[in-house]
């Protein structure tokens, strides 16, 4: 079985570095993980008031986090943190008040960055947000991806055998690895407790 994965972007650059490492990590595990990019460009700025009446974006977005099966975070760094279309998605997707489309997704973060640091700042930001949105966020690798530019990537925009390749097809495997390992537990966990229930009725 495919899982479904919502890959949001933090940047809407046209030539996005982001945007292409998101793109070969769903062509990396492309037989077990249904990527979709979700677009968050069009979202207008999260006001609360909103809320009883959402905007045709909000209700989209939200759909789409809310069908997806886990998340995967890839963004850039903008002054040391997260990029501001990026944390108006989180806030418009976590709304209202305990509805939120993020809740209990597996999810993972990537930051890329020509710089050295990798959006390392950013990259905890955001997992700061994932987790209090009761994300399970996996731990490793963790993805500060540093020395990013566009040679990092061949004519087709897939990146280029190395170090970084290596790095980023670990990632995909192990994020496969813990959407899996989330669901299944649920699974087993609520068979386990209907199993129990059996049992009580039949004593
Ligand atoms: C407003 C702004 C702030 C930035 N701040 C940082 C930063 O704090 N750390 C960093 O590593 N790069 C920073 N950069 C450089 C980005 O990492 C670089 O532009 C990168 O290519 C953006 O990602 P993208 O290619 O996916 O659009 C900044 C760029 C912009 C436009």
């Amino acid at each position: 079985m495919a899982y479904k994965i919502a890959i949001i972007v933090g940047s809407l650059r046209k030539d996005s570095l982001n945007r292409k490492v998101a793109r070969s990590i769903c062509g990396l595990r492309g037989d077990n993980l249904d990527c979709s990019m979700i677009e968050i460009g069009d979202l207008p700025l999260y006001n609360q008031d909103y809320d009883a009446n959402p905007p045709e974006q909000y209700v989209r977005f939200r759909q789409q986090i809310a069908e997806a099966d886990g998340v995967l975070f890839v963004s850039p760094e903008y002054n040391r943190g997260i990029p501001g279309v990026l944390k108006n998605a989180i806030d418009v997707g976590s709304r209202p008040y305990g509805q939120s489309a993020f809740d209990k997704k597996p999810a993972a973060i990537v930051t890329v960055s020509p710089g050295s640091i990798g959006g390392f700042g950013a990259n905890h930001q955001i997992r700061q947000a994932a987790v209090f949105l009761n994300m399970p966020v996996m731990a490793q690798p963790e993805a500060y991806l540093g020395h990013v530019t566009d040679d990092s990537f061949d004519e087709s925009g897939c990146l280029k055998d190395g170090p970084l390749k290596d790095l980023v097809t670990n990632l995909a495997h192990s994020f496969h690895d813990w959407v899996v390992m989330i669901h299944r537990s649920r699974q087993l966990l609520a068979e386990d407790a209907a199993h129990a229930g059996k049992q009580k009725a039949h004593a």
